[in-house]
């Protein structure tokens, strides 16, 4: 059942765009994955490949978790697109309403309020700016191999510093914290004023890398009324979900969240 374009390049006229327009190492490293096809349509996990094979798709980076073109899912976005695909921003949305407060049921009801973003990038950026407006703090405390996104704010909390390179002066002030450290955070909160400890439980860079659970405990203790607030970035949540029983919305070594960034699956 899937959707015939209405024309299909033929795979060397698309490495040639993706050189040419985007990037040599993503026209090669696909050319790698395809063995020279590219992808020409999907169902659940499998995925069409231009040259007629078929391959199985172990997650897209947490894209299609629910699997590609999902009935449900297909149906919904087909009912809102055929009711009102935009909103005016101007008058009251009945779905952003429902999905604002399906989120917070979600949570248990502990973290009311939604504020829908662009992407996880955004969702951290406004998490850092809550932070920092809140009490007029500046300094956050991150973790050694998180990886948070790549708009300015975002990246100053990414740990690996090939993204930064040559963009002195993001403009956060962050610490990352070494993960196997259980006082990092109550040598940091003794040092100076701290806006937000951010950390997702298990950080997605290197694989799937679950936090030790008692330093995040540690840390939450020592966070605790010293810290303005507390944020998780599980953007890539159900794709953890296996790795940790729940880190969508369990807790993570008993933390609850101030904010919790959410995104994608
Ligand atoms: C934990 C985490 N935070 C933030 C982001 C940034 O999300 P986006 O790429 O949607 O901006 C990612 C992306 O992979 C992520 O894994």
């Amino acid at each position: 059942m899937t959707t015939a374009p209405t024309r299909q390049p033929a795979a060397a006229e698309v490495f040639d765009q993706l050189r040419r327009h985007l990037s040599a190492k993503l026209a090669l490293t696909g050319s790698f994955a395809g063995r020279g096809a590219v992808e020409h349509s999907a169902e659940g996990c499998r995925v069409t490949l231009s040259d007629g094979r078929s391959a199985l798709d172990f997650g897209s980076y947490a894209v299609t978790l629910l699997g590609h073109r999902h009935p449900a899912v297909l149906a919904a976005v087909r009912a809102q697109l055929d009711t009102m695909p935009t909103s005016t921003r101007s008058l009251a949305n009945p779905v952003a309403a429902e999905a604002a407060a399906r989120l917070s049921e979600y949570f248990g009801g502990a973290l009311p309020k939604v504020h829908f973003g662009l992407n996880g990038s955004d969702a951290v950026e406004v998490a850092l700016k809550l932070a920092r407006l809140a009490r007029g703090r500046e300094r956050v405390l991150a973790v050694r191999g998180g990886f948070h996104g790549k708009s300015l704010g975002a990246l100053a909390l990414t740990h690996n510093p090939l993204y930064r390179v040559g963009l002195r002066g993001c403009a956060v002030d962050v610490v990352h914290l070494d993960p196997e450290d259980p006082d990092a955070v109550r040598r940091e909160v003794r040092s100076g004023p701290v806006a937000a400890v951010v950390f997702e439980p298990v950080q997605g860079e290197n694989g799937a890398v679950p936090l030790p659970v008692e330093v995040l405990r540690q840390w939450c203790q020592d966070a605790a009324g010293r810290v303005r607030d507390l944020r998780r970035d599980p953007v890539r949540p159900a794709a953890l979900r296996g790795a940790v029983g729940g880190a969508g919305r369990g807790s993570a070594g008993g933390c609850g969240p101030g904010r919790q960034a959410a995104g994608r699956g």
